[in-house]
C-alpha cells in the first residue's frame, strides 16, 4: 500500500479503537437505553459496521452482502431512536463480530481502491473518508450517551494548555465579500459545497466562546425568569422543561456544581459553557446585548484570509490541528480553558473556534448555492429547512478527520446533551451593549 493508503488504515484503525473503548462496558451498559433521545451503545457499535459494509464493501467494493438481514435495523431512517431498543438488534458479542468482519474485508477494497478513479465514491477515496467520518460522529454521539447514563469511566484527564484569556473581548471584521464552501476538500460532505461568494457587512464577532462565569451571571441576573430575553419558541421550552441553567448544572449554596462522566465537580468559572441549547444561546445573547452569529459570520471569522484572497482549511492556516492548536479527540473529556489556545486564533484574531465546543449559530440548515446530493439524500437534503439550527467548529469530542472551517453540523434547537457552547455577535450598527 502506498502513503495515502497506509494513512487511511490508519485513520480506520484508529476510529475503530475509539469506538471499541467506548463499548468497553457490561453488557446491561450497551443494551440499555439511557435516554430516549439516544440509541443504546449496541446499536450504534453495530450501525458503524454495518454503514462501513453498505458504503466500503457493497457500493464501492462490489462485494455480496454478508447480512442483508440486518441492514433495516440500523437504518436509522426508518427507526427513530426511542424505538431502537425494542428492535431484535445484534447483541454486544454478536455486534463486535460482525463489524470484525466487515473490517476484514474493508482492507482488500482499500488495496484495490484507485483514488484517481473518475467514480466519486473511489476519487481521493472519498467512501473511505466516508465511513471514517461518519463513525467519528457515532462516537461522539456514544460519549453524549454516556454522559446523559451517569456512568463513571470515559474521563481522561489529558492535559490542557492553561488559559490566556487577556485581549479584546470582540473582534471587528471588516464588510466585504468571502468564500463560504468548498469545491476542493476531497472528504467534504455534499453539505459543505459548492464554494460561493457571500458578501457580509462588517460585523463584530466575540473572540473567545462564551464562559461559564458569563452564563452564570446570566443565571443569576434571574435570565431564565425573564420572557424579555426568550423567542417565543424558546420560552415556551423554559417554562415546559423548568431548565434553570445548562444541563448537568446544579446550585449547592453559593456553588455552582455540574457531574461530567459521572463525577460531580465544582463549574469551572474559565471554560466555555457546554451543554446549552439553542434557546439558551439565543437567549443569553439578547440579555448581552448581542446576537448569535450566522453561519457565515462564523464562517468568515474562522477561515477566511483577505490578504491571500482564500479561505483556510482550519482558523490557523491548513496544518492539521494539533494539541498545541486546538482541543480535539477527547483528549481531556472537556473544553479547555478560555484563550489556551493563542496560537490557533484565525486571521481576524479569533480563538477557540475549531474544538472545545460546537457553537450554535443563528442560522437553519439550508442548501448552499448549486448544491446536489451525494452520495445519498438522507445525508444532508432531507434535512434542509427542518426545524434545525446549524453549529460550526467541532467540540472537544470530535475528531480532528471530522473538524475543518467549512464543516456544518445542525440539530433542533431544543437538544443540549451535545457538546454545545457559543459565542456572540454585533451588528456595527447595534449599540455597544451598556450593562456587560
Ligand atoms: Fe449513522
Amino acid at each position: 500500500m502506498n502513503d495515502f493508503k497506509e494513512r487511511i488504515a490508519a485513520e480506520l484503525t484508529a476510529v475503530r479503537g475509539r469506538s471499541l473503548a467506548y463499548t468497553d462496558a457490561e453488557d446491561d451498559l450497551l443494551v440499555r437505553q439511557h435516554s430516549p433521545l439516544m440509541s443504546p451503545l449496541v446499536w450504534d457499535l453495530a450501525h458503524v459496521g454495518n454503514y462501513e459494509e453498505l458504503w466500503v464493501l457493497r457500493e464501492a467494493g462490489g462485494i455480496t452482502p454478508l447480512r442483508p438481514e440486518i441492514d433495516d435495523l440500523y437504518d436509522a431512517f426508518k427507526h427513530p431512536r426511542k424505538n431502537r431498543p425494542s428492535l431484535p438488534i445484534l447483541g454486544p458479542a454478536e455486534a463486535r463480530r460482525y463489524i470484525e468482519g466487515v473490517r476484514g474485508r474493508v482492507l482488500d477494497v482499500l488495496d484495490r481502491l484507485d483514488p484517481e478513479s473518475p467514480d466519486p465514491l473511489h476519487r481521493d477515496a472519498f467512501v473511505f473518508g466516508l465511513v471514517i467520518q461518519h463513525e467519528h460522529q457515532h462516537d461522539e454521539t456514544m460519549l453524549a450517551t454516556w454522559q446523559l447514563s451517569g456512568t463513571a469511566g470515559l474521563i481522561r484527564d489529558g492535559e490542557l494548555p492553561s488559559g490566556k484569556p487577556y485581549g479584546p473581548e470582540e473582534v471587528f471584521v471588516p464588510a466585504g465579500p468571502f468564500t463560504m464552501g468548498t469545491d476542493t476538500l476531497p472528504w467534504a460532505y455534499d453539505n459543505e459545497r459548492s464554494a460561493h461568494r457571500v458578501d457580509l457587512p462588517a460585523y463584530w464577532i466575540d473572540r473567545l466562546p462564551v464562559g461559564n462565569r458569563a452564563y452564570a451571571d446570566f443565571v443569576e441576573d434571574g435570565g431564565y425568569d425573564d420572557p424579555r430575553w426568550w423567542n417565543p419558541q424558546g420560552w415556551a421550552w423554559r417554562r415546559e422543561t423548568g431548565a434553570f441553567a445548562p444541563l448537568f448544572w446544579t446550585r449547592d449554596g453559593d456553588t455552582w456544581w455540574r457531574t461530567r462522566f459521572g463525577r460531580p465537580e465544582p463549574v469551572p468559572m474559565d471554560e466555555p459553557v457546554q451543554h446549552v441549547s439553542w434557546h439558551e444561546a439565543d437567549a443569553y445573547a439578547r440579555w448581552a446585548g448581542k446576537r448569535l452569529p450566522t453561519e457565515a459570520e462564523w464562517e468568515k471569522a474562522c477561515g477566511w484570509n483577505p490578504e491571500a484572497e482564500r479561505a483556510r482549511k482550519y482558523p490557523w492556516g491548513d496544518d492539521d490541528p494539533d494539541p498545541g492548536l486546538a482541543n480535539l479527540g477527547h483528549h481531556a473529556a472537556r473544553p479547555a480553558p478560555l484563550g489556551a489556545y493563542p496560537a490557533g486564533a484565525s486571521f481576524y484574531g479569533v480563538e477557540q473556534m475549531i474544538g472545545d465546543v460546537w457553537e450554535w449559530t443563528s442560522s437553519e440548515f439550508l442548501p448552499y448555492p448549486g448544491f446536489r446530493s451525494f452520495p445519498y439524500r438522507e445525508y444532508s437534503e432531507v434535512f434542509f429547512g427542518g426545524d434545525y439550527r446549524v453549529l460550526r467548529g467541532g467540540s472537544w469530542a470530535a475528531d480532528p478527520a471530522a473538524v475543518r472551517t467549512t464543516f456544518r453540523n445542525w440539530d433542533h434547537p431544543i437538544r443540549r446533551q451535545i457538546f454545545t457552547g457559543f459565542r456572540c455577535a454585533r451588528s456595527v450598527s447595534a449599540e455597544r451593549p451598556e450593562h456587560r
